[in-house]
C-alpha cells in the first residue's frame, strides 16, 4: 500500500492508500462518531454515525477507504441533524433502566445520546417484547440491544467461534411514510434495527462456544453481560489497575477493576487486544493471608541458607523473581529447576544456531498482518487463545490461507476459513512436517542440503500441491507459529533447528510460543540445571519447604494478581503488571534481603534484568502500559534481538514411532484453565476430568461423565468437550488432584495408554 496525504476538516493526514477514513482520523485525535465498527474487523455498517463528506461525497468512515488527495469533512448541518436522528431512534423504546444497568457511566448509547444533545423524542413505535437469554457466564438481554452486530463480528473476526448471527426480531414493520419526513440513514438504521435481534446459530439458540467474554466486552450497551458482574457494582465505583494476562504468555493488557479490595472484574482494549476467558474470569486466584508470619519466614531463610540445594519453580512468575531466584542460585550456589523453562530455552539455542537470531522475528501483531499461516505442534486455541485469535483474524481480515497441522482435530479451527487445510498427521511426526515446510518454501537461489522427509506420515491430501496453487495465489506475507509439542519431543533439538533454517531461507516470520506466562523471561534470565538436588524448595511447586502462593505451603507468597513487575511475552516485550490487590505477608524479595541481596522494592530488578539477554535498563515506574488512539502498542519495550554465529547443519530426519490415536492421550488443558490458579477462580473452578470429542465416547459407548481408568493408574470422570473432534482424548494438568507425570513420562505430550471402561481394572 502506498502513502498518501488526505485532509480531514482541513488537516493534512499522512496514511496508506485503501487505509479506513475513520482509522485514519483515530490515529490523528480526529473525532468521528461511531457505535459499531470494532478496529481490525470489517465494518456492520449497522449504526451510519460515521458519515461524513468526502470530496462532496457522503460515505461511512467505518468502511470507506481512503484515496490521495481526498477532502474530508466529519461535520455539517445535514449530518448533525442525521446524528441527531439516529440517537433519537436509538433511544425509542430503549428501556429506561440506567439505574441499574450494568453498561451505566460507559454506555455508548448514554454518551452519544449527550454528545447529540438529544433533548427530545420525535419517533415512537409498538414495542415489541424481546427475550432475555442465559447463555451461561453472559447473559443477553434482547431489549437494551441496538443490534450493533459488533458481538457478531467479533465472535467470527476476531475469536473464530462464528456462533452469533442475526436473527428475526418479530418487531412492527416502519411507517411508509417516514422515508420521505425523516433524515435517509437514521430511516434505514431503523428500518434494519426493527428486524433483528441477535442469536446463536443453533436451532434451540444456545450458546455453545468457548466463553471467552469478548462480546461483552465490544457490547456498547448494557444488552451483553457478564453473569457474574451483573448488578453487583457501577461502574464509577471501580479501580481500573492496568495489568498483563497473568496465566499465558500473550500477557495481554488488562484492567483488574477493583473495589474494596477485591477484583469485581476484568476488562481490556477490545479494539486492539481480545483476551482469553481465563483471564476475563479466572481473575480471583490471590492469597490471602492476615499477618506476616515470622516463625515461618525465619524457616524458610535458614532452609535456603543451611539445607537447600535447589529451587524447583514454573514461569508463572515475573521476570524480577525470576532474577531473584538466579541471585540466589549465584550466591548460595543452588540448582535451579524448571522443566518447562528449560525446554524452551534449549529450543530457542537451538533455533539460534540455524536462524543466527538470539530471537525469533515474528509477533501476534505480524500474525495478524499475514495472509498465509502454517501452524505446527501447538493445540493452538487451548495453548495459547490470543495466537488463535490472531490467526483467525488473518484468514479472516486478508483474505488469508493456511494450513493447521495437528493430531487432535479442532473443529472451530476448521471454520475460521474456507482457505484453510486442518491436517492430522501421525503422532510425532512433527520433525518431518517441519522438513517438509523448508523443501517447499526455501526461497530460490538457496544453496543447503535439504533434508528428507516421510510425506505418508504428515497426512498431506493426496490433491495438496493443486490446493496449494490456489491457497497461495497473491500471498506475501507469511507466518510460521510452533508450539510446545516440539520443545519436549525426542528430537526437539533437530527440530528447533529447522525452525531456525525456515526462519532463515523462507519468507516465514516465525513465532515459538512460550508455554507457560513468562516462560521466555525465565529461560533469559536464569540458568536452569537439569537434574533436582536432594533439599529442595518448592517456589509454587512441592518441595520439602514449599513457598505458595496457593496457600498451601509452608510459607505463603503474594499470587500474581497482588504483585508489581515484569512479564516477558510472546511477542519479546517486556511488559509491566500491577498489584490489583493488597498482601500482607511475605514475599520473594524480604527472603532474599535477609539473604542478602539488599534490594528494597522486587521493582528494582526491573532495570536489572541481564543486559546481555536483550533487556534493558529502563525502571519500572517509566514502563507505560497502554494502546494509543492509531491502534499502536505502548508498552513497556521490545527485547533486542541479537545476531549469533549460525550453522547450516542438522541431522537426518528420523522417523518416529508409531502411535494409534485410539491409544494416545495427549496433555492439554480446557480451553479456559491454564494453571492451579486459573482452577482456584470462583467463575473457572471445575474438577479435572478426561477431555474427549463426541466420536471418543462413540467409540467406547460412553456418556459424558462416566468413568474411565487410564493404565489403571488414574481414575476419572470422562468430560465432553464439543469443539473438539476426533479420537485423541485430553487431560488436564490444571488440576492437583490429577499426577499426569505418571503418564507423561518422557515429557512429550502424547503417550500411549490403554484407557479402559469404569473403574480400575474394570
Ligand atoms: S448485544 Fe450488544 S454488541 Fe451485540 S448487537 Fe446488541 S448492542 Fe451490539
Ligand atoms: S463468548 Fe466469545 S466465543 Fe462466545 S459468543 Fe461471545 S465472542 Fe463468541
Ligand atoms: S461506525 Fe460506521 S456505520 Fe457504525
Amino acid at each position: 500500500m502506498s502513502d498518501i496525504t488526505i485532509s480531514i476538516n482541513g488537516k493534512q493526514c499522512k496514511a496508506k492508500e485503501g487505509e479506513f477514513i475513520l482509522n485514519i482520523a483515530r490515529r490523528e485525535d480526529i473525532f468521528i462518531p461511531a457505535i459499531c465498527y470494532l478496529t481490525g474487523c470489517s465494518p456492520t455498517l449497522a449504526c451510519r454515525l460515521c458519515i461524513v463528506d468526502a470530496d462532496n461525497k457522503r460515505v461511512y468512515a467505518c468502511n470507506a477507504k481512503a484515496k490521495d488527495g481526498m477532502q474530508i469533512t466529519t461535520d455539517s448541518e445535514e449530518i448533525a441533524n442525521e446524528r441527531k436522528a439516529i440517537m433519537q431512534v436509538y433511544n425509542v423504546n430503549h428501556p429506561l433502566q440506567c439505574g441499574v444497568c450494568d453498561q451505566s457511566g460507559e454506555c455508548e448509547l448514554q454518551n452519544y445520546t449527550l454528545y447529540e444533545k438529544v433533548n427530545e423524542q420525535k419517533f415512537a413505535i409498538a414495542d415489541t417484547k424481546r427475550p432475555i437469554r442465559d447463555w451461561g457466564v453472559l447473559k443477553y438481554d434482547a431489549a437494551l440491544c441496538i443490534v450493533c452486530e459488533k458481538c457478531v463480528t467479533v465472535c467470527k473476526d476476531s475469536i473464530g467461534d462464528s456462533v452469533l448471527k442475526t436473527v428475526p426480531r418479530g418487531g412492527e414493520p416502519l411507517n411508509k411514510e417516514l422515508k420521505a419526513s425523516m433524515p435517509k440513514d437514521s430511516y434505514a438504521m431503523w428500518n434494519k434495527l426493527q428486524k433483528s435481534i441477535i442469536g446463536t446459530i443453533n436451532e434451540d439458540n444456545s450458546l455453545e462456544c468457548q466463553d471467552c467474554g469478548e462480546c461483552i466486552a465490544v457490547c456498547p450497551v448494557g444488552a451483553l453481560v457478564s453473569t457474574d458482574f451483573q448488578y453487583r457494582a457501577n461502574v464509577w465505583e471501580l479501580k481500573k489497575i492496568p495489568a498483563a494476562n497473568p496465566h499465558s504468555s500473550d500477557c495481554s493488557l488488562i484492567y483488574y477493576e477493583v473495589k474494596n479490595d477485591s477484583i469485581y472484574r476484568v476488562t481490556n482494549e477490545p479494539h486492539y487486544s481480545p483476551i482469553s476467558g481465563a483471564v476475563r474470569f479466572g481473575y480471583d486466584f490471590e492469597n490471602r493471608v492476615k499477618e506476616k508470619d515470622r516463625q515461618s519466614f525465619e524457616k524458610a531463610v535458614d532452609f535456603i541458607k543451611n539445607r537447600a540445594d535447589t529451587i524447583k519453580f514454573n514461569s508463572y512468575i515475573t521476570n524480577e523473581e525470576a532474577l531473584i531466584l538466579q541471585k540466589l542460585k549465584e550466591k548460595y550456589n543452588l540448582k535451579l529447576i524448571n522443566k518447562d523453562a528449560l525446554a524452551y530455552q534449549k529450543f530457542l539455542k537451538n533455533f539460534s544456531k540455524t536462524s543466527g537470531k538470539s530471537l525469533y522475528s515474528g509477533s501476534l501483531k505480524t500474525i495478524r498482518e499475514s495472509n498465509f499461516i502454517i501452524s505446527v505442534g501447538t493445540h493452538l486455541r487451548y495453548d495459547n487463545p490470543v495466537t488463535g485469535y490472531a490467526m483467525n483474524n488473518a484468514l479472516s481480515m486478508n483474505k488469508g490461507a493456511g494450513i493447521y497441522f495437528h493430531p487432535l482435530i479442532d473443529t472451530v479451527v476448521e471454520k475460521f476459513s474456507k482457505n484453510i487445510l486442518t491436517i492430522s498427521p501421525d503422532i510425532g511426526s512433527e520433525e518431518h512436517i517441519l522438513a517438509f515446510i523448508l523443501n517447499y518454501f526455501i526461497k530460490e537461489g538457496v544453496d543447503i542440503k535439504l533434508p528428507e522427509f516421510d510425506r505418508s506420515i504428515i497426512g498431506l491430501p493426496e490433491d495438496f500441491e493443486e490446493k496449494m496453487t490456489k491457497m497461495l495465489a497473491k500471498k506475501d506475507r507469511f507466518s510460521l507459529i510452533v508450539g510446545e509439542d516440539l520443545y519436549t519431543h525426542e528430537r526437539s533439538e533437530n527440530i528447533a533447528k529447522l525452525v531456525g533454517l525456515i526462519e532463515k531461507y523462507t519468507d516465514f516470520s516465525v513465532v515459538i510460543i512460550p508455554s507457560q506466562t513468562n516462560t521466555l523471561g525465565v529461560s533469559l534470565i536464569c540458568d536452569l540445571d537439569e537434574k533436582e538436588g536432594k533439599s529442595v524448595v518448592g517456589y509454587n511447586e512441592k518441595g520439602d519447604f514449599t513457598l505458595s502462593a496457593l496457600g498451601d505451603g509452608d510459607l505463603d507468597i503474594p499470587a500474581l494478581n497482588q504483585q508489581e513487575g515484569t512479564f516477558t511475552n510472546i511477542d519479546k516485550r517486556v511488559v509491566p503488571t500491577n498489584a490489583a490487590l493488597s498482601y500482607n505477608g511475605y514475599i520473594l524479595n524480604d527472603i532474599a534481603n535477609e539473604l542478602g541481596l539488599k534490594t528494597k522494592y522486587t521493582i528494582d530488578y526491573t532495570p536489572q534484568l541481564p543486559k546481555n539477554r536483550g533487556f534493558e535498563p529502563l525502571e519500572f515506574d517509566l514502563l507505560p502500559n497502554f494502546f494509543d488512539n492509531g491502534a499502536n502498542e505502548i508498552r513497556g519495550y521490545l527485547l533486542k534481538q541479537k545476531s549469533v554465529k549460525s550453522t547450516d547443519e542438522i541431522d537426518f530426519v528420523k522417523k518416529p514411532k508409531k502411535i494409534d490415536p485410539k491409544d494416545a492421550i495427549y496433555r492439554s488443558n480446557p480451553i479456559n484453565q491454564f494453571n492451579f490458579f486459573t482452577n482456584k477462580a470462583h467463575q473457572l473452578k471445575e474438577d479435572g476430568a478426561l477431555y474427549v470429542s463426541n466420536e471418543f465416547l462413540q467409540s467406547y459407548d460412553l456418556k459424558d461423565g462416566d468413568l474411565v481408568s487410564i493404565e489403571n493408574v488414574i481414575e476419572l470422570k470422562v468430560k465432553l468437550d464439543k469443539q473438539l473432534g476426533g479420537k485423541i482424548a485430553y487431560l488436564p494438568t490444571f488440576d492437583a488432584k490429577i499426577d499426569t507425570d505418571k503418564i507423561f513420562q518422557t515429557g512429550y505430550r502424547f503417550a500411549k495408554i490403554n484407557i479402559n471402561k469404569g473403574v480400575k481394572n474394570g
